[in-house]
């Protein structure tokens, strides 16, 4: 049904990358019970197990995950957060857009180039899976990476609201005609590593590669290392020139990779904090944090206790706007196809509050637009509902940057605006979406259909 193109990994292998290795995953989607903060309750996790496995490749690979849904009462599918899917856009995942959702008791085989390296991540694109924990870290490492060198060891820290309901009771309440304030789910609590904790062995002379991955649905996270800085040298997978910052923001689904060496005066155990944020603008210096959620974790290079804490007494994190590209890339001087995409909470005509783009609401296709773009022939062109031609990838910056760097999301504060600019260079179907996954359920999304004349069947 999709054009074979999609799937001729072969192309890419020969094209760019000798050494090329297949990395292969089963994974069995299953209810499993945890308690990652005290309190129990089901949540999805892969071949029995929570926290789901982290993928780990090389630059070039050929990833390959055969998902069953073990699930018995729900649909399920998986997402590859970053991985540009170039001519395999029917891997990219989201339901209802590349692919049908998974029907229990079935398999597929996802199976796409990990054509470059950084800090991703997977997860469920169906249902607002994510938060019930379908989710991992994905990391594609990198023979050259130009940063080689600089770190001895790496950790992965992952940072995450959490609910104590599933996320279908969380739906159901948020999109009732009584939610007339549009309020998302409140998170129960804060998971760091998924309820595993945070403790880096920190020996003196090292430097530590920590890869941050936000899963949350709803919150920021705002972390701070007492007495390091940290060395930003990555965001969202892409490189930049190695920035330093005391306090840093992960706005959902964003990932920072940070240095942070232990130096010969240090002695005893620093303590970091991890703070979850929800308030809509961080900039406003009379905003307090909205959310008391905090997590400590800590550096530890001795046996004495871990009891002090890290005090943050003024959150300014540094502003990604400002982080330079690796490669000195100039921005893009020019653009050929201008998209304005409005963001407002808006309700449908019966009353239900939703969330729209132009006002208009997404609505879940019940055949997945890719398959659409590939079986209309020449009608492909003419617009469904959304339907601007390009990517929402690439650079992206506020309008204030002059030479950006890459990244895939950015925060946009309320009664606010961010220019993005990409270059459409990756034919498929594509969505951009809020990653406030609660916002996503109310339908903040559009679905972008690049180059439709190449994707007729
Ligand atoms: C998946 O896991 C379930 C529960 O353990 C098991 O019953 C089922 O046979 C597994 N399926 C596959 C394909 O591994
Ligand atoms: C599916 O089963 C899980 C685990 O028993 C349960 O928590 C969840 O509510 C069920 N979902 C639906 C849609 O029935
Ligand atoms: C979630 O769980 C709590 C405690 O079990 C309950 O009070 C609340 O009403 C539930 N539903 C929602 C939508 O939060
Ligand atoms: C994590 O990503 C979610 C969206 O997926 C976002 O709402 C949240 O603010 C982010 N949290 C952190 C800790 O960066
Ligand atoms: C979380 O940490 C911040 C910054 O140190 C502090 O102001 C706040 O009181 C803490 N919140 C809680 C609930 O402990
Ligand atoms: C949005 O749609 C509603 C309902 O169709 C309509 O009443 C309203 O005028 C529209 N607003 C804009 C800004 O187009």
């Amino acid at each position: 049904m999709v054009p074979s193109v999609f799937t001729s990994l072969a192309y890419l292998t020969l094209a760019g990358f000798a050494r090329a290795a297949t990395v292969t995953y089963n994974f069995n989607a299953t209810w499993v019970w945890a308690s990652p903060d005290g309190v129990g309750r089901p949540v999805i996790g892969i071949n029995g197990e929570w926290p789901c496995p982290t993928i780990k490749a090389t630059t070039g690979d050929i990833v390959v995950v055969n998902l069953y849904n073990g699930l018995g009462n729900q649909t399920t599918g998986l997402h590859f957060h970053g991985v540009n899917q170039i001519m395999t856009s029917d891997m990219d995942g989201p339901s209802g857009v590349t692919q049908c959702p998974l029907p229990p008791g079935s398999s597929m085989k996802y199976q796409f180039v990990v054509d470059s390296p950084g800090t991703f991540w997977y997860h469920s694109h169906n249902m607002g899976q994510y938060p019930d924990g379908l989710r991992g870290p994905m990391i594609v490492s990198d023979p050259n990476d130009p940063y080689k060198g600089q770190y001895d060891e790496e950790y992965v820290l992952t940072v995450s609201d959490w609910y104590h309901n599933d996320s279908i009771t969380l739906m159901k309440s948020m999109l009732s005609p009584s939610n007339t304030n549009f309020l998302p789910a409140f998170p129960d609590s804060i998971l760091v590593n998924e309820g595993k904790g945070a403790r880096v062995n920190f020996v003196k002379g090292k430097t530590y590669r920590i890869r941050m991955i936000n899963f949350s649905a709803f919150a920021s996270a705002l972390i701070h290392f007492d007495s390091h800085t940290m060395s930003v040298i990555s965001n969202d997978a892409a490189y930049i020139q190695k920035q330093e910052a005391y306090q840093l923001r992960l706005t959902p689904a964003q990932r920072y990779d940070v240095l942070i060496s232990c130096i010969d005066r240090d002695n005893g155990n620093f303590p970091f904090l991890i703070s979850l944020d929800i308030n809509r603008d961080w900039t406003d210096p009379n905003a307090q944090l909205r959310w008391g959620l905090n997590y400590t974790g800590y550096l530890v290079m001795d046996s004495s206790p871990l009891t002090k804490l890290d005090v943050v007494d003024k959150w300014n994190p540094a502003d990604d706007a400002h982080f330079k590209p690796y490669n000195n890339a100039p921005a893009y001087p020019s653009y050929d196809h201008l998209i304005h995409l409005d963001f407002e909470f808006c309700f449908d005509q019966n009353g239900y509050p939703r969330a729209c783009f132009n006002n208009v609401t997404y609505i879940e296709q019940k055949v997945p637009t890719l398959y659409s773009a590939a079986t209309t022939g020449q009608f492909n062109t003419k617009p469904h509902h959304l339907r601007p031609t390009g990517r929402a990838t690439g650079p992206a910056a506020t309008s204030t940057t002059q030479q950006p760097a890459d990244a895939r999301h950015v925060a946009v504060m309320a009664h606010s605006y961010a220019v993005l600019r990409f270059k459409a260079d990756n034919p498929g179907v594509w969505l951009f979406h809020c990653h406030i996954e609660w916002h996503v359920e109310m339908g903040l999304t559009a679905t972008i259909i690049e180059a439709p004349d190449r994707l007729r069947g």
